[in-house]
């Protein structure tokens, strides 16, 4: 296929946005970009996820939903493999990214994590200039001329919603920037490194309104050349910006399906309490 031709196929991430919001997806309709299957977690002795199963569909943004301390965070975790950093921390069961087991021991963990993103709670600059924090992962991942590097951190700043903010000032540091900014930052350094899938664990929780939509606009953008897996700030922005959702709680997943159908209409009776406000 010619790149002209592939322009033509593949449509503006805004039109195909639009022609899905408001649908309701079977999501065992959808390619799966992650599947998951009787994954069990444990900080040391104690237990946090419980026989997690689920079916994270490619392109898609999906919420991670719950009562705090239900396992949201731990869940994801899981993704990249970031738990290992402490040593008791163990998960037992499948995680399969595009068909592989990335709990497997002979998984690349550098190449995992390119391909698995990660955006925490608070934003995370690197002590370095604004290039620097985007051109440190494309230099760690590609043999890339200084050319090359030029252009790929302005397409990801592009990308991050970033680069008319910053264009004249990318030689100052990061951590000058406002909360906001720095966080379209970390999306863009995610980004940089062509991850495919993108982890957002409550992103915007420690952002003002004004830069919460700025990052909300973002994953709308992101979610046609990514799959996004979203713990979101409250369930407000899980239905403004997910197509699925799964409701966690105490470490087991009760309910995933379309966002809206699980916020207007879901099957199961502590899904619609946690929804209408009954506990939380
Ligand atoms: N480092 C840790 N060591 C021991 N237990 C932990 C650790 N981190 C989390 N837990 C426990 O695991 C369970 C799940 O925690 P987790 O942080 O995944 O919840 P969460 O849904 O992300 O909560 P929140 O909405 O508050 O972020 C909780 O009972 C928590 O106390
Ligand atoms: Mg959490």
């Amino acid at each position: 296929m010619t790149a002209t031709e592939e322009r033509v196929f593949v449509k503006p991430p805004s039109e195909v946005a639009k022609q899905r919001r408001g649908e309701i997806e079977d999501a065992s309709r959808l390619p799966v970009k992650v599947k998951i299957r009787s994954l069990n977690f444990y900080y040391g002795g104690q237990q946090a996820l419980f026989n997690n199963s689920i079916d994270i569909p490619a392109f898609r943004v999906t919420a991670i939903i719950g009562p705090s301390g239900c396992g949201k965070s731990t869940h994801i975790r899981v993704y990249n493999r970031i738990f290992e950093i402490y040593r008791s921390h163990r998960a037992e069961g499948i995680v399969e990214i595009d068909g592989k087991n990335v709990l497997s021991p002979v998984t690349d963990l550098l190449k995992l994590r390119k391909k698995v993103g990660m955006i925490f709670q608070r934003p995370t600059p690197f002590p370095m200039s604004i290039y620097d924090n985007i051109a440190y992962g494309i230099k760690l991942h590609y043999r890339a001329s200084r050319g090359e590097i030029a252009d790929r951190v302005e397409d990801a700043l592009k990308r991050g919603a970033l680069w008319g903010e910053v264009k004249d000032k990318l030689s100052e540091p990061a951590t000058a920037l406002s909360g906001g900014q720095q966080q379209r930052l970390c999306i863009a350094r995610a980004i940089a490194v062509e991850p495919e899938l993108i982890l957002m664990d409550e992103p915007c929780s420690a952002i003002d309104p004004v830069a919460t939509s700025k990052i909300e606009d973002l994953i709308e953008t992101l979610r046609d050349s990514y799959t996004v897996v979203l713990v979101p700030h409250n369930m407000q922005q899980a239905a403004r910006v997910s197509d699925f959702t799964a409701f966690f709680y105490k470490g087991h997943i009760v309910e995933f399906g379309p966002t809206k159908k699980i916020f207007t209409n879901p099957d199961n009776k502590q899904t619609e309490d946690y929804i209408t406000g009954r506990f939380g």
